[in-house]
């Protein structure tokens, strides 16, 4: 698949205030600042569509950009705010949760939600207990491992094998996973199949 044009539409405190859900949605969450801005860039190949900062806690709403992909397909790309933070107050992270969880679980046409998971670390508890909430949810989601170019060989590989492995012990299934480089481009292809396969469907 192509994107052949992705643009801003609005951002949001209430799920029941985006755009009409009249098409298919792939949101982006994770720890902040593990690359979803950037991600999202990198896929739609437009540097500063999303708004990206090397200090964590950019994003603060629920951003949406359409996008129309070859075949005339229009679908929705959701940039969320970043969890676990640490520097942020009880209150606002309450706010943040509910803000999340609301637009997690009420959404009607979230198609896939993709938990990114910095592929430069041994499994961290707070993605795989995020992830553990969403089998709770019935939320449908793939993993992304960001920041490849940052790894040195075979450190993405052991990661996200060991990571892999974590989540087999509550699962039986294993989710779908790929690993990217906001950078390079690397696995820019097979997310970007990924999402024309569930448009399709
Ligand atoms: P919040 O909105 O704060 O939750 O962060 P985010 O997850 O949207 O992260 P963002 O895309 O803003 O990126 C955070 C920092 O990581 C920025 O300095 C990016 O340039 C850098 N970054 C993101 N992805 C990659 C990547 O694939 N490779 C490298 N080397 N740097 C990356
Ligand atoms: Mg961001």
């Amino acid at each position: 698949m192509e994107i052949q044009d992705a643009k801003y539409l609005i951002s949001n405190a209430d799920y029941a205030q985006c755009p009409a859900p009249d098409r298919a949605e792939y949101a982006f969450i994770g720890r902040s600042n593990v690359g979803k801005s950037s991600l999202i860039n990198m896929l739609c190949n437009k540097r500063a569509l999303a708004k990206t900062s090397s200090a964590p806690g950019k994003t603060q709403l629920i951003n949406h950009f359409e996008v129309l992909s070859n075949a005339k397909r229009k679908w929705y790309l959701v940039d969320l705010p970043g969890y676990g933070y640490a520097k942020v107050s009880q209150s606002s992270r309450r706010r943040w949760e509910q803000m999340i969880e609301n637009y997690i679980r009420k959404r009607e046409n979230l198609t896939c939600l993709f938990v990114l998971v910095d592929s430069r670390h041994e499994p961290q508890k707070i993605d795989l207990s995020f992830i553990e909430q969403l089998g709770k949810w019935e939320v449908p989601f793939a993993v992304i491992f960001t920041k490849a170019d940052k790894n040195k060989p075979g450190a993405t590989r052991r990661h996200v094998t060991e990571f892999i492995s974590q989540l087999k012990e509550t699962w039986e299934e294993i989710p779908p996973f790929f690993v990217t480089s906001a950078e390079t481009g690397e696995g820019r292809d097979l997310v970007l199949d990924y999402i024309d396969d569930l448009n399709k469907a």
